[in-house]
């Protein structure tokens, strides 16, 4: 098969993907310089709505509405942009084979495509309880979410499977978007998680107890402390019930997993320098192979406010990210220098009428404020993380926006924290006044 050759390449034409382009255009690209190669068959789209709006019951958003960049008010991209660009959007393609020392992909078909710049945006896929030898996790209507193909699939059991009975496995992001989208599907809800409260890698006990009560006001049954030892299936095939660890059963017509994920690094084993499961690269996310890029999370970067390395699963990083390498190639070919990237860590979720945003660090001790009740009609908390006598992270649940800001500038700001209970009396208050 003949040989295509670009400038510019991109591998993965997820979030990063999309903002790399748009920045790419930016820059000045010129037609026929770029391509994106994306094993997806869509153009780049906000992946954050898959586990949202996508699986409303009525009014669901649907491509083209949410191709990038619109989650951050941006212009929407669709195909015909990339066209009109001169921008190869290869779409369908995975590449299977990328051989960084003479700069060449190789996709599945068999294509090769040479390049002379490569960024690597190719995400994260997610862990499967297969992969742990779980027993009956292949059965069928047991479902994952990443890509769009699994969210249809998701819709049509939906559909199949109307005021049926689910159990989610894992109380992180996936386990808590989903079980409120399912409980707005009237689905009857089952949270099965092995640690004491959901989301511990952010929330403190204080935001996790909110949520808790809230999702079990709303009929999410909760259970916590164990994991999903085993499926059975009924004999076509379909899950039929949910086998705890504890010995519990659980019926279920439909479940949906989200145990975490890994960043899709396999390609590059070997020919690039790796640190904590990703990419390592500097504050250009330039890695250690010239003319290679990384971005979004596969990336391993400084994060300089913290000096610290880091790799970040959040969209906002994704984009940002994207468009710091586009910027630090088209200076490097300039002999020009651009600022290091200098992350503020920013993540936020939603889901049935909450609405929460973090900014920061969240280490060190923490203090609840305002109404965390759950059975209250005017809940609105947060929380400061505060290290060495200073804030350094804050989370914030029905902010206004001008309360959202204000949490993102005491997480930049970090100011001194002098008494805790006063911080506590102040809440949102001492961040308006930063
Ligand atoms: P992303 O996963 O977006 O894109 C990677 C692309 O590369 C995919 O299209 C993939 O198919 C392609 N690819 C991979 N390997 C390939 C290969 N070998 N060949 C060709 N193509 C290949 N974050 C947040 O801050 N707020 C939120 O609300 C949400 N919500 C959310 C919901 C759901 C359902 C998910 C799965 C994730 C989120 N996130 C989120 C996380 C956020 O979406 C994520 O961090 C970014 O999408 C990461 O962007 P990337 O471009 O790095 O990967
Ligand atoms: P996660 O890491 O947020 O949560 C995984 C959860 O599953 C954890 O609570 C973990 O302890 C639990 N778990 C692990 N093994 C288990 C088992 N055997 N049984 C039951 N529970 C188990 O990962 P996720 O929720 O799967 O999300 C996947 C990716 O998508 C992440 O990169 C995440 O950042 C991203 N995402 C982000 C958002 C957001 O930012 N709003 C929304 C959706 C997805």
């Amino acid at each position: 098969m003949a040989e295509k050759s670009f400038k510019y390449v991109i591998v993965g034409g997820g979030v990063a993907g999309g903002y790399a382009a748009r920045e790419f255009v930016k820059q000045g690209v010129k037609p026929g310089e770029l391509a994106i190669i994306s094993k997806e068959a869509v153009a780049p789209y906000e992946r954050p709505a898959l586990s949202k709006a996508y699986l409303f019951p009525e009014g669901a958003a649907r491509l083209p509405g949410f191709h990038v960049c619109v989650g951050s008010g941006g212009e929407r991209l669709l195909p015909e942009w990339y066209a009109d660009k001169g921008i190869s959007l290869i779409l369908s393609t995975e590449i299977v084979k990328a051989d960084l020392a003479s700069k060449i992909l190789v996709s599945a078909a068999g294509e090769s495509f040479k390049y002379q710049t490569l960024v690597i945006a190719t995400g994260s896929t997610v862990l499967k309880l297969s992969d742990f030898g779980v027993q009956g996790a292949d059965s069928k209507n047991i479902f994952y979410l990443r890509e769009i193909d699994d969210a249809d699939q998701l819709v049509e059991a939906l559909k199949a499977k109307k005021n049926g009975k689910a159990v989610v496995v894992g109380g992180g992001y996936i386990g808590l978007e989903l079980s409120a989208v399912l409980r707005l599907n009237n689905i009857e809800v089952n949270m099965v998680y092995p640690e004491p409260w959901c989301m511990p890698r952010l929330f403190s006990e204080g935001i996790a107890a909110f949520y808790e009560g809230y999702y079990q006001n709303k009929g999410v049954n909760i259970i916590k402390g164990t994991v999903a030892a085993g499926f059975d299936a009924h004999p076509n095939g379909e899950v039929k019930a949910v086998k705890l660890k504890d010995g519990r059963v659980l019926d279920a017509d439909i479940v949906v997993v989200g145990v975490g994920a890994r960043p899709l690094t396999t390609l590059f084993k070997g020919q690039v320098e790796e640190e904590k499961g990703g990419i390592k690269t500097d504050a250009f996310f330039k890695t250690s192979v010239p003319d290679v890029y990384a971005v979004g999370d596969v990336a391993t970067f400084p994060m300089k406010m913290y000096n610290d390395i880091r790799r970040v699963e959040h969209v906002d990083h994704s984009r940002k990210s994207a468009e710091q390498a586009v910027k630090a190639i088209f200076a490097s070919e300039q002999g020009k220098s651009i600022d290091e990237y200098d992350y503020l860590p920013y993540f936020y979720s939603r889901a049935f009428d909450l609405s929460w945003q973090f900014y920061g660090d969240n280490v060190g001790e923490t203090v609840l404020f305002g109404d965390a009740d759950s059975n209250s009609a005017t809940h609105k908390f947060g929380t400061y993380w505060i290290k060495d006598g200073k804030i350094v992270g804050a989370f914030l649940e029905s902010g206004s926006p001008e309360e959202n800001k204000a949490i993102a500038k005491v997480a930049e700001v970090q100011p001194v924290a002098s008494s805790l209970d006063q911080l506590a009396q102040e809440g949102i208050g001492f961040a308006s006044k930063i």
